[in-house]
């Protein structure tokens, strides 16, 4: 649950009463600065023609929209003049990018997020990562396979009837709205918290006959409402944008879950785990709340690279252990 706050507190106030870097700092203005030309190039829509399909395939085998290249530039070039970053990773890019040698910070970013919700003037997001960078040689894809648990901050921006931003730089969450008129990132709600229990849920229902059996059962259970074994009704919600599901999560509880799928095997789910898993779990934890796959904490995987993807369950406690315990390891 997200406690608002009438504050004109800015994320520059926020991040000096937290001690954090100037580095750290910097890097977090390079990103919402981008995100806030992000919000821009959202709201024209139509008349900037940047809607529609770029024409290429990215590396995670997705046609891209134009946004989803617009972003990826946009904060690209903003992170790559910042002397504090030493590379970065994105979903569109098929190598990390090397930056500044003696960069402090590693940045990986899905620059937007749901961007099948671009063509249905829905709601998208940015999501982003923050890791320490190690040694003093140009980054490596290696230094960037660090666990979730390891992130120094990370957060998402939402664009939806208005654009915030929720961020942890590891003590809390706060979320922030953007005055589009000048860039400004102000508090509104500085103690955001997952409550154990939940009546809401989030899954593709769709996908029902490629899940595990073990999720067929949770979510056959939940189905059944007040009449069956949980002996209460729940609602469910899917916006097909991890943000935008996860932000009503931190808003006002549930459980969310894109889980393994049998025709994906290998790919074990469509989630990545270094643009989307590590900081949107990153974030529910320091809410408060819980955040697996089926054989352990997705913040303790040691990532094997850039865009491996992994099955996602989170949000409130009570649920995600129960689902999980149904896939035998809790
Ligand atoms: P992206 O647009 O960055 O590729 O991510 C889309 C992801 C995620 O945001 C969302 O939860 C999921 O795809 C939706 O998938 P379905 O279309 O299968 O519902
Ligand atoms: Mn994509
Ligand atoms: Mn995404
Ligand atoms: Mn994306």
């Amino acid at each position: 649950m997200s406690q608002a706050v009438g504050t004109t507190l800015s994320l520059k106030d926020y991040l000096q009463q937290q001690q954090a870097s100037e580095q750290l700092q910097s890097v977090l203005f390079s990103l919402t600065e981008a995100c806030h030309s992000i919000h821009h190039a959202l709201t024209k829509g139509a008349l900037a023609g940047v809607l529609g399909a770029a024409g290429a395939e990215n590396v995670q085998g997705e046609d891209q929209k134009k946004l989803d290249v617009i972003a990826n530039d946009l904060i690209k070039d903003s992170l790559g003049k910042n002397p504090s970053v030493r590379g970065l990773a994105s979903e569109e890019e098929p190598e990390i990018v090397a930056c500044q040698t003696d960069g402090q910070y590693l940045v990986t970013f899905d620059p937007l997020d749901g961007s099948s919700n671009i063509d249905i003037n829905s709601m998208v997001g940015t999501i982003f990562s923050i890791l320490e960078s190690r040694g003093e040689h140009a980054a490596t894809e290696q230094d960037f396979l660090q666990p979730g648990r390891q992130q120094v901050a990370a957060g998402y921006v939402l664009y939806g009837p208005s654009t915030m931003l929720a961020l942890s730089v590891g003590n809390g969450v706060v979320m922030f709205t953007l005055d589009p008129s000048n860039g400004d990132y102000l508090l509104t709600n500085n103690a955001v918290t997952i409550p154990e229990d939940a009546k809401e849920f989030a899954i593709n229902m769709s996908n029902q006959r490629f899940w595990h059996p073990a999720m067929q059962r949770y979510i056959a259970e939940l189905l059944e409402g007040a009449e069956g074994p949980r002996g209460k009704d729940f609602n469910m919600r899917w916006v097909a944008a991890m943000v935008a599901d996860v932000h009503r999560i931190l808003c006002r509880g549930g459980l969310f879950t894109y889980p393994w799928d049998s025709r994906k095997p290998d790919q074990a789910g469509k989630l990545r785990l270094m643009y989307e898993a590590n900081p949107m779990g990153f974030l529910v934890e320091q809410a408060g709340g819980e955040v697996w796959t089926a054989a352990g904490k997705i913040l303790d995987i040691q990532p094997e690279h850039i865009h491996q993807r992994v099955p996602v369950i989170l949000g409130a406690k009570n649920e995600v252990l129960r689902c999980v315990e149904y896939h035998g390891n809790a």
